[in-house]
């Protein structure tokens, strides 16, 4: 049975760098609040007329695919994760089949709406296909452009100053190998907690999708239940990795680089301490970029591969946690 290895990676963050001094001129928070509750420095905002979610997706996709040794004509599947995709519909993934000019190959595109999970259940949907036979190579990419979305009052400080845009992409190919590539993912939701963040509106159960009091009250920007969010988080971090790494017969010991979804340094570091890894052995970049939801892990694992942080036989480790809820794992033998 063939499994399914990453070939190639690849990133694109748009150009405009926002600090939080920046943020600190738009509403009430200041760099230190945001430091001290995330990490976080700085992060990159869109350049409308240039950036899209799919055209970042695709510039990503294309590193990727160049890094793998492949072009758009070889590839089976095109997985596209976020949660603001350039239109209601269609999704983002058939944006990306067209600028990667493919549109008459038929390739299929799949969207998935797994929010900061998204890269590792997009992860698992591909390795399922590769494995199976039936598709040999497949585009993952995870694109956000929060920056559109977001409410710069007082009102959604709180979540506002976390994220950032971004988009990362990953080829999987599939290997003869054996041990070789993603060994395991694990994948899991809890419904009950949809709302704890989430963006209502635009909504189609309502009588109309869009209405002028949806955007006069707010309601179609994001909310957060922050402190239930990060509890949830810690918890469920090391669960999903112990799940992984049990049911594979491997311990925490043996991971060489941890890349967990860049939510929050906190979070990031109360997983490493639960899990007892020394600080070289994860990667983090939220100081850098915030939370750019399914663009997270795939931005942090390809500057971590670019760092020569990840190498040839190493047991990577992959984990997120978010809006759903949903949180997955992945160990993936490089
Ligand atoms: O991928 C999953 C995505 N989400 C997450 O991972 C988020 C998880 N949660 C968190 O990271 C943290 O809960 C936050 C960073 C969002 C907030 O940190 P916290 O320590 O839980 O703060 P808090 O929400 O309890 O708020 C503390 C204070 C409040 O003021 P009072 O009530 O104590 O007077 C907030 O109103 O901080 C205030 N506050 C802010 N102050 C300055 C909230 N946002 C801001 C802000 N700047 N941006």
């Amino acid at each position: 049975m063939p499994s399914a290895k990453i070939a190639g990676l690849g990133f694109y963050v748009p150009e405009n760098v926002v600090t939080n001094h920046d943020l600190a001129k738009l509403m009430t928070t200041s760099d230190e609040w945001i430091r001290e509750r995330s990490g976080i420095i700085e992060r990159r905002y869109f350049t409308p007329g240039k950036d899209t979610v799919a055209n970042m997706g695709t510039r990503a996709a294309r590193i990727a695919m160049e890094r793998a040794g492949i072009g758009p004509d070889d590839l089976d599947l095109i997985i596209f994760a976020t949660l603001n995709p350039d239109y209601m519909f269609p999704g983002s993934g058939v944006l990306v089949q067209r600028e990667l000019g493919i549109s008459g190959k038929g390739v299929p595109a799949l969207d998935i709406r797994n929010q900061c999970s998204g890269f590792i259940y997009g992860l698992s949907i591909a390795d399922q296909f590769i494995k199976t036979g039936m598709y040999r190579h497949v585009l993952l990419i995870g694109s956000e452009i929060h920056s559109s979305g977001l409410d710069f009052s007082d009102k959604g400080r709180d979540v506002t100053v976390l994220f950032g845009d971004g988009a990362g992409a990953a080829v999987l190919a599939a290997t003869e190998e054996p041990g070789r590539g993603v060994l395991i993912t694990r994948l899991h939701a809890d419904g009950e907690q949809a709302e704890q963040l989430a963006v209502l509106a635009p909504s189609g159960h309502q009588p109309r999708h869009l209405t002028h009091e949806m955007i006069d009250d707010g309601t179609i920007y994001p909310v957060m239940n922050g402190r239930h969010v990060f509890k949830f988080a810690v918890e469920k971090f090391p669960e999903v990795i112990m799940e992984a790494l049990n049911a594979t017969g491997f311990t925490p010991a043996d991971i060489d680089m941890f890349i967990p979804h860049q939510a929050n340094l906190r979070i990031a570091e109360a997983v490493r301490k639960v899990l007892n890894l020394p600080e070289e052995k994860v990667h983090n970049n939220i100081m850098k970029y915030g939370n750019t939801t399914a663009g997270s892990i795939p931005i942090a694992l390809t500057e971590a591969w670019e760092m020569g942080k990840v190498k040839e036989g190493d047991l990577v480790c992959l984990a997120a946690f978010g809006s759903g809820f949903t949180w997955g794992s992945a160990l993936i033998r490089w």
